[in-house]
């Protein structure tokens, strides 16, 4: 009897060292002390066999008892010691070692042709305004006289909601917006994102950013448009840039034009840039169909002004000569991190 208890301590107390010494957490440590001496503990269900030795040998089992606890105790102060030097090790602060550097993003290209444009014509008066991206169809298409076979009104070309509701196409909502909320005079401009169903490609997106601009006073004219046209390119592409319009359709402006502007790599001579012909296309616009004034309660004989609008992509691609649209969206900091 007595050996047998002596070698089952032997065994409880060589198992408790080999799992203290592979122990990883705390929780192991615990583990091990609930087996061994615990309430349930091998240890402790061993002693009740105590009792049924022979009286000259307990005092034997005594000492081999009080020799596994004190074994067992000191395995798991040691255990417990070395989880905590290397809990110390890890929060050890090196203060020779150099500083952590944090990543500083960039303003996206497209965003900053947005607070460039915006900045050079709020220098000329035009106070920055925006609309919603989900608008309805009245702003988006009624109310700018687009008729109701126009082909930008089809579901194939534009985004609806079941609501009946949109995704705009175009920032021109927002000239109906702002002239619905104010009176003449005024002068703004409104950044911001469209949506079309187009098939992306390298100059096609879904989505898409145009900046819209309105000009309402007393006697306004298309050389008024053309010289605001030509300051906001010289300035936004920092050289001396020439204006052209030629003849164009828009439902909500009369007479409408298309806005070229002067190579701004070749300055005319002609190059791969604008395929030779020395001219890029920019802007729609036109003097606001006086329908449209009708629509928002202006009084045509009383006003009248131009509208434009053109898509920041296109500016940020000439002015930083990016060839593919999809790589704003792509997000490769590679990329964003040139500008
Ligand atoms: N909204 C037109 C488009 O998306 C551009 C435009 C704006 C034309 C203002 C004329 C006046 O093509």
């Amino acid at each position: 009897m007595l050996e047998e208890l002596l070698t089952k301590l032997r065994e409880i107390t060589a198992s408790a060292a080999a799992d203290l010494e592979a122990a990883k957490t705390e929780a192991d440590i615990d583990a091990v002390k609930n087996r061994t001496l615990g309430r349930n503990g091998a240890v402790t269900a061993l002693s009740s066999m105590m009792g049924k030795l022979p009286n000259e040998s307990k005092r034997d089992a005594g000492k081999a008892f009080n020799e596994a606890k004190t074994a067992i105790q000191d395995a798991l102060n040691a255990a417990r010691e070395r989880l905590e030097s290397v809990v110390d090790e890890k929060n050890k602060i090196d203060v020779t070692l150099p500083g952590r550097r944090w990543a500083i993003g960039t303003k996206h290209p497209v965003s900053q042709a947005i607070e460039d444009a915006c900045a050079i014509f709020r220098r000329m008066g035009f106070i920055a305004v925006t609309g919603p991206e989900l608008e309805d169809v009245w702003h988006n298409f009624d109310a700018l006289n687009a008729p109701l076979t126009h082909p930008s009104r089809d579901p194939q070309d534009t985004f609806y909601l079941e609501d009946g509701r949109l995704l705009r196409t175009q920032t021109s909502a927002v000239q109906i917006r702002t002239m619905m909320g104010r009176k003449p005079p005024l002068r703004i401009v409104s950044p911001g994102r469209c949506y079309r169903r187009d098939t992306p490609d390298a100059t096609h997106g879904v989505h898409f950013h145009q900046l819209e601009g309105l000009y309402i006073d007393k006697q306004v004219s298309l050389a008024d448009l053309k010289s605001t046209l030509m300051t906001f390119a010289s300035e936004f592409f920092g050289r001396e840039i020439e204006v052209r319009m030629r003849p164009s359709f828009f439902p909500f402006t009369e007479p409408s034009v298309e806005c070229d502007f002067s190579c701004v790599m070749c300055g005319g001579k002609g190059c791969n840039v604008c395929k030779n012909s020395g001219w890029l296309e920019i802007a729609g616009a036109g003097m606001v169909n006086p329908k449209v004034l009708e629509n928002v309660g202006y009084d045509p004989k009383e006003v009248q002004g131009y509208a434009f609008g053109f898509g920041l992509e296109r500016l940020a691609m000439i002015k930083h000569r990016i060839n593919d649209l999809r790589l704003f969206s792509d997000n490769d900091v590679r990329f964003l991190h040139q500008f």
